[in-house]
């Protein structure tokens, strides 16, 4: 249950390293590529074991107009969606969709604060550039294990100057939340992408400073946690039905393929939408949602199926409603 999509097919234009483990990849899409704003993103139908497996790019910006381009890290523990994305050469073909965009910018604070993790910037870049354009006054910090790891880094520095700082992990150079909250203005609004450990940061910098949480806005991509991933067991309360759930497949996938009807939007826990109830467990959970609260979290009495997960062991949970 969630939006639709519009699908195209699209060729690759040109592919290009922009860090070590990130590939730039520029699409040409049949028929007339609608207008969309920083911050939306593309969706691809990737082959993953020979089956086609959906896997969400944002869009960096572009000199090509009615090109999408976007940029992959090639990720270490990959079922197999960015490892199909590296292997695209120029003419190949792919179905993908038009932008979507669920991080929009709300263009009414007079300074932005934009904070990005890594991989993180590529939603974040095309911001930057928008509020530049339109002379609104932002600061951009961008931070990650090392400067060979931060995608446009050098083009950033060039394109935006002042209002950049990077902050590269390698010189023990770290983004200092607290220090940059503190330091925007009351109306001020913070947009941050990054891994999930990030964003529990700057969420609780964010509290603790007393701000609205209307004015922090974030995008996670639904790709970490704190254990690797690992089998576990979940029985559905007053239902009969246990579901094993494998290594490479959500809890969510899990619940569905055994006819647990399940309600869901955005799979990479931000809505709360899948959420369910745990009954009793004996496996830790590896909460991987920007929903729940960090004392919720801490509780361990509900978890989003779509990215959430069991370190290992087995659980009873409860669907509620559900049929
Ligand atoms: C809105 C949005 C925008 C995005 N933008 C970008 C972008 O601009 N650039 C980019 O590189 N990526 C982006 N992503 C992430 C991207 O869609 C993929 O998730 C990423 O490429 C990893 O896919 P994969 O198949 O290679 O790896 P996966 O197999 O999905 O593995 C990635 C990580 O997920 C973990 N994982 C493995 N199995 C599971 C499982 N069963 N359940 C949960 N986690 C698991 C692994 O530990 C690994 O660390 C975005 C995602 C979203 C939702
Ligand atoms: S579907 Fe949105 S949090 Fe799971």
């Amino acid at each position: 249950m969630r939006s639709k999509l519009e699908w195209r097919q699209a060729r690759v234009a040109a592919v290009c390293n922009v860090a070590s483990d990130v590939r730039q990849i520029d699409f040409a899409l049949e028929g007339r590529l609608p207008r969309f704003d920083p911050g939306s993103h593309v969706n691809f139908q990737t082959q993953i074991s020979g089956a086609p497996v959906t896997r969400t790019y944002s869009c960096v910006p572009t000199p090509h107009p009615g090109q999408i381009r976007v940029a992959v890290k090639l990720h270490e523990k990959s079922r197999g969606g960015s490892q199909f994305m590296w292997t695209l050469a120029p003419g190949d073909p792919i179905t993908m969709s038009l932008p979507e965009n669920r991080f929009e910018l709300s263009w009414r604070a007079p300074y932005y604060l934009l904070l990005a993790g890594g991989i993180g910037i590529t939603p974040i870049y095309g911001m930057a550039l928008a509020l530049q354009a339109r002379g609104v006054p932002f600061r951009l910090v961008y931070g990650a294990r090392s400067k060979a790891l931060m995608a446009y880094a050098d083009d950033i520095l060039a394109q935006l100057g002042t209002s950049v700082a990077l902050r590269d992990g390698e010189q023990e150079e770290f983004i200092d939340v607290a220090g940059e909250i503190a330091a925007l203005p009351d109306n001020g609004e913070l947009y941050v992408c990054g891994p999930i450990p990030m964003l529990n940061a700057v969420k609780a910098a964010w509290e603790s400073a007393g701000r609205p949480p209307g004015r922090l806005r974030y995008e996670v991509f639904g790709d970490s946690g704190a254990f690797a991933e690992d089998a576990f067991e979940v029985t559905v309360a007053n239902r009969g039905v246990t579901v094993s759930v494998r290594p490479d497949q959500s809890l969510l996938e899990a619940l569905m393929a055994a006819g647990v009807d399940m309600i869901y939007d955005c799979q990479r826990g931000e809505c709360g939408l899948c959420a369910v109830d745990v009954v009793d467990r004996t496996g830790e959970i590896d909460h991987r949602d920007v929903f729940f609260s960090a004392e919720e979290k801490e509780e361990g009495k509900r978890m989003c199926a779509c990215v959430s997960r069991l370190a290992s062991g087995r659980a009873t949970i409860d669907v509620g409603y559900r049929p």
